[in-house]
């Protein structure tokens, strides 16, 4: 029996690195820059090290006039995403950002990617944008690039169930609700149409956990804590962002839920005021294609700041070894002072390697009211530490 359950384990693990090597994952990132704002305290001598994922949270921190930032990820088409949204701030203007990424298409996507955007992209970026540049290009069946890449693909399963249900309305009604009561009215409404078998079966499936950028090791996070797992996490997450935190401003979720932003509910990158100033700034974004690791130990520089995600979580049952090499690093590459933000499954960072403890000071009179007020709502708990 345990054989077989280690097969499948090994499997599952397979499959998921396969998913996220590979594919667009992300198509938006799924941490709140707000709350970061608060926690990070940038400002013209920062010196970022952070992960990827969309890069919106890279252009975000670059509005508060930072130094520097490296974006690091795994995944090549993670860091091909930020530098096709770089290549518009050098060489487009703003209606051209808002239909890529505000809208989620623009009709002749292509021929404008082949005049305009091309030419500034590294290599690898233009690779992966030749053949996936059509996801801008509406289509009768996919009418938006944030129906596409893996998550995005989850997106348009459940915006069709929304759409066959009839709740697009009550949807609507939802996002543009003005109190908290209001919110609790409609949400009320739609949350027993979204439970059922298929939806169920959906998301117990570990291929649509992997497509949703979720490992297996975070499941087991979320098993541990919830007695029905996942489902009765999601449920409960739900619960919180729609009935319990303003929903007017939830930019996040309504990209999932409808395909695109509005003008008053889109990441900051994506507001008219900011692209010129993003524009004298994004050369000082760079992006590389490395384990965070691996990047850490090639490099000479120091950092003011680390934003880790929560990719921890994906290396705490299978790469104990890794973590705690990178840990050196981070350490050995810090700043005095420098700060570290993370997010996870788990409510405590018990995962952490013991010396760690010994070197960082955790802040959680800063992070446990904010986390309350992080309008993805999808992690157990936020950590900021500074070096010691
Ligand atoms: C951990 S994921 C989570 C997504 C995130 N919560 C967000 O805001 O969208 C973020 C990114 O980290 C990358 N990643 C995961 N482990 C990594 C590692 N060890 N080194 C570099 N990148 C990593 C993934 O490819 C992914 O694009």
């Amino acid at each position: 029996m345990k054989l077989i359950s280690n097969i499948v384990k090994r499997l599952q693990r397979r499959f998921f690195d396969t998913v996220t090597s590979g594919n667009l994952v992300y198509n938006t990132c799924w941490e709140d820059p707000r709350i970061d704002r608060e926690l990070l305290n940038l400002n013209s001598s920062s010196k970022i090290l952070m992960l990827t994922s969309a890069g919106d949270n890279a252009l975000d921190y670059l509005l508060d006039d930072v130094r520097h930032i490296q974006c690091v990820d795994i995944n090549p088409t993670q860091n091909a995403l930020l530098e096709l949204k770089k290549a518009i701030f050098k060489n487009g203007n703003y209606a051209l950002l808002w239909d890529f990424f505000g809208k989620g298409r623009k009709t002749g996507a292509e021929l404008i990617y082949r005049q305009q955007l091309r030419q500034f992209l590294p290599k690898q970026a233009r690779k992966f944008w030749d053949k996936n540049i059509h996801n801008f290009s509406p289509t009768a069946t996919k009418d938006s690039f944030y129906f596409s890449g893996t998550s995005g693909k989850v997106a348009r399963t459940v915006f069709n169930q929304i759409h066959r249900k009839g709740l697009m309305q009550a949807v609507n009604n939802l996002l543009a609700a003005d109190s908290l009561e209001e919110q609790a009215y409609y949400f009320h409404d739609i949350e027993p149409q979204l439970w059922n078998p298929f939806s169920e079966w959906l998301i117990r499936r570990h291929a649509t956990m992997a497509m949703l950028g979720v490992p297996a090791s975070q499941r087991k996070m979320i098993e541990q804590q919830y007695e029905d797992g996942l489902l009765e996490f999601i449920r409960k997450s739900l619960h919180q962002v729609f009935t319990e935190l303003p929903i007017k401003d939830n930019y996040f979720w309504r990209v999932y839920l409808t395909g695109h932003y509005t003008p008053n509910c889109c990441p900051n990158y994506l507001r008219e005021d900011y692209f010129q100033i993003l524009r004298k700034r994004i050369h000082r974004i760079k992006t590389q294609t490395s384990s965070l690791l691996e990047a850490l130990q090639k490099s000479n520089e120091t950092y003011s700041h680390y934003v880790l995600l929560d990719h921890q979580d994906w290396m705490t049952f299978t790469q104990p070894d890794q973590l705690t090499n990178q840990w050196r690093q981070i350490l050995n590459h810090a700043q005095s002072d420098a700060r570290i933000l993370f997010r996870s499954a788990m409510p405590e960072p018990d995962f952490l390697p013991d010396f760690v403890f010994d070197n960082i000071r955790f802040h959680p009179e800063l992070t446990e009211s904010l986390h309350k007020k992080d309008r993805v709502g999808t992690y157990e708990s936020t950590h900021l530490a500074t070096v010691l």
